[in-house]
């Protein structure tokens, strides 16, 4: 299966991606997942993408693409197919992966657009809880952890990302408007996109996603 999830912040786009890791082995490419750990490995590519993400702005195409890139032309991508979350972003990184699936003979299968209202994705974020360790994603009302402050999973502590806050939020928002929106309309051009409504529970929002990509 190979596999993008587009989507505003808070949708519901890394959680899908664990349920489709977990259920069908596909390898999640989370753009989002991988700058953090630069950032807490603090290698020079983390400390240039920690001045973007924590004012919720785009890390540089030209970086993003690279280490992308680098990520998808893995053996174990190619065998077991992929699901990128958060990538691409742009018209510029959906083309270039489009040149790197070209090179590697391994087409799309679909384009999810996971889609929710803004308030909903205010009090998604406003209660998001997620693992130092393992990257399980937690939410203080909808999907609370056990033991407060410990994985369920890995017994490892949990913390708050600092791009959560209220105004970053509003920020990410409009960087998706104005950047990723349109990349939804790219791919709805070349008959790729489908749409979901992620309002629905997120066992609702899998079903339909495997359910759309096997029809
Ligand atoms: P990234 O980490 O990708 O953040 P994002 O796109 O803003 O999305 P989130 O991770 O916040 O939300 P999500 O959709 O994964 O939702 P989740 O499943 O956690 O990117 C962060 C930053 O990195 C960017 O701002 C940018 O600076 C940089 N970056 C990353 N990629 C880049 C790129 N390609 N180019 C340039 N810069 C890039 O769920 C949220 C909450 O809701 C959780 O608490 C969860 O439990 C809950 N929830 C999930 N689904 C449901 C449901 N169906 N019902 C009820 N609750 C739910
Ligand atoms: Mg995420």
């Amino acid at each position: 299966m190979r596999l993008i999830l587009i989507g505003p912040p808070g949708v519901g786009k890394g959680t899908q991606a664990a349920l489709l890791e977990s259920r069908l082995g596909v390898k999640p490419l989370s753009s989002g997942v991988i700058f953090r750990a630069e950032i807490e490995a603090e290698t020079d590519l983390g400390r240039l993408a920690k001045r973007y993400i924590e004012h919720g702005e785009l890390v540089p195409n030209g970086v993003t693409i690279e280490m992308m890139a680098k990520r998808i032309r893995r053996d174990e991508v190619r065998k077991h197919g992929f699901v990128l979350d958060g990538f691409p972003r742009t018209i510029r990184q959906a083309e270039a992966l489009e040149e790197i699936l070209d090179e590697m003979g391994m087409p799309l299968d679909k384009v999810v657009s996971i889609e929710v209202d803004d308030e909903v994705v205010l009090s998604r974020l406003a209660g998001r809880i997620g693992c130092t360790k393992c990257g399980e994603i937690y939410h203080s009302v909808n999907k609370p952890p056990k033991r407060e402050g410990i994985c369920d999973k890995c017994n490892s502590p949990l913390f708050v990302r600092t791009d959560d806050q209220p105004e970053t939020i509003l920020e990410r928002l409009r960087v998706f408007r104005e950047n990723t929106a349109p990349v939804r309309d790219y791919y709805r051009e070349k008959g790729l996109l489908q749409v979901v409504d992620g309002r629905h529970e997120p066992e609702e929002v899998y079903q339909e996603i495997v359910a759309g990509v096997e029809a």
